[in-house]
């Protein structure tokens, strides 16, 4: 049973380590040193990545790794990736060198709407609410004027504003949704602001507004908050070929592959089981960018998800087909993204993936984070149709198990030797381990 500890956020960083080290660590000193080994040995530095957030402790490591050769709309691209699971990077990089050689992927951004809403509850006549609305629209959008300013300048702000009536599903709820264009910023604190200043005319005016009895006047506003879920900021990345010249290596009969893998794909369509694993596939490959490029991946997590279920039952993002010969492979993806502001211009990391991409608006970027999940989805497919995705893991695991077991470089190759003609299973590497050291 561990105790309560209170004023944990006023204590310093090392008296932070120091109470936790104690609490829970039977060696407090080697659990010290452990956290520290993570700090950066420049202050500057170190600083900004413990201001990021709040009792900041450490660092976290995760790998950052480039998937090279990826041809979007005929412009190569190297694609910066961090991610903890071993052959995401590999499969993205097998992909974007096959696809490099039939055409490439095309990338479309089909619109790039946000969305925001205000929450608030109004007890009396609704067709009154309405009127009263349309009379104050203008008032609503001319108090938002000092925070849409340098916005509108950059060619975004508000792009509509309309009344909403939710009454038939919870009493006395309404909403004033709100659309935005943010331009190259994913626009959340942008928005938020603009809520909350809508919230409080919506208030204000109502207070003063004549054609109201007493209790209309008192809108109680719940919340001002963005959606994160944006059907219409939707990006469609695409590849096709001849079904001929899917041939390859491991693809023999390119026929029967693009038969199998247009299956596979309809298979998650009508399948939620397989869905969700297939979805989280095409996530492998759009998480890993966005968070290299400083995006808040729980967001688009929760968009694309929440998208997936548009039509009642949770489904295939991507789609195949056969026609004419030519086999096509594509996905619709709702993606709010930001190229400025955010962590994009704190965390150098974050500044370097930017500029490896070519420093890209975000409807670039929201090209590139597609084809990412499209490219991650088709290796994970073909795998899957043809070997099993075993294979290509286990390989990667082995490394893993390596590491874990501090393996020499002598061991290493011995054991990779070993491993060439038969099955890597976690058993059998720490077998063979155990059996060199003897
Ligand atoms: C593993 O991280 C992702 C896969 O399971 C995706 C899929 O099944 O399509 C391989």
């Amino acid at each position: 049973m561990n105790n309560a500890v209170a004023g944990f956020s006023k204590l310093s960083k090392e008296e932070k380590i120091q109470w936790l080290s104690e609490e829970y660590f039977s060696n407090p000193s080697e659990a010290v040193t452990t956290l520290k080994q993570y700090w950066n040995t420049d202050e500057k530095l170190q600083q900004l990545h413990d201001e990021f957030i709040e009792n900041t402790i450490t660092n976290f490591y995760l790998p950052m790794g480039i998937a090279p050769n990826f041809l979007i709309n005929g412009k190569y691209h190297s694609v910066p990736m961090v991610i903890e699971e071993s052959s995401v990077v590999a499969a993205a990089a097998k992909s974007a060198k096959f696809w490099s050689t039939r055409g490439g992927f095309k990338a479309t951004v089909l619109n790039t709407e946000k969305i925001g809403q205000v929450h608030f509850l109004f007890q009396g006549d609704g067709e009154k609410l309405q009127a009263f609305f349309n009379a104050v629209k203008p008032v609503l959008l001319d108090s938002t004027e000092s925070i849409t300013k340098n916005m509108q300048k950059r060619g975004g702000g508000i792009v509509s504003l309309t009344l909403r009536d939710k009454t038939a599903e919870l009493t006395n709820y309404y909403q004033l949704h709100v659309t935005f264009e943010t331009k190259d910023s994913m626009g959340a604190n942008f928005i938020n602001s603009c809520l909350e200043q809508l919230a409080k005319t919506l208030k204000e005016e109502a207070q003063q507004y004549d054609g109201f009895s007493e209790t209309e006047k008192d809108i109680t506003v719940v919340m001002s908050i963005l959606s994160n879920y944006v059907p219409n900021c939707i990006v469609r990345a695409e590849v096709s070929c001849k079904v001929e010249d899917l041939a390859e290596k491991k693809i023999e009969n390119p026929q029967e592959f693009a038969e199998k893998f247009v299956q596979a794909v309809r298979i998650a369509e009508i399948e939620p089981f397989r869905a969700v694993t297939h979805n989280k596939g095409i996530m492998n490959g759009i998480d890993a960018v966005i968070l290299a490029t400083g995006n808040d991946f729980r967001a688009v997590e929760a968009g694309v998800h929440a998208y997936a279920s548009r039509n009642g039952q949770y489904s295939s993002l991507s789609h195949a087909k056969i026609e004419n010969g030519i086999f096509t492979f594509w996905m619709e993806v709702p993606l709010a993204l930001g190229t400025v502001g955010g962590l994009t211009s704190l965390h150098p990391l974050v500044k370097m993936a930017l500029e490896i991409l070519g420093k890209p608006s975000a409807q670039e970027l929201m090209q590139i984070v597609a084809v990412t999940g499209l490219a991650q989805n088709f290796a994970a497919l073909r795998s899957l149709t043809t070997t099993g995705i075993q294979e290509g893991h286990m390989k990667m695991h082995l490394n893993n198990i390596l590491n874990q077991y501090q393996a020499t470089a002598e061991e290493r190759k011995v054991i990779a030797t070993h491993f060439q003609n038969s099955t890597v299973t976690h058993a059998s590497v720490v077998e063979l381990i155990e059996r060199l050291r003897k």
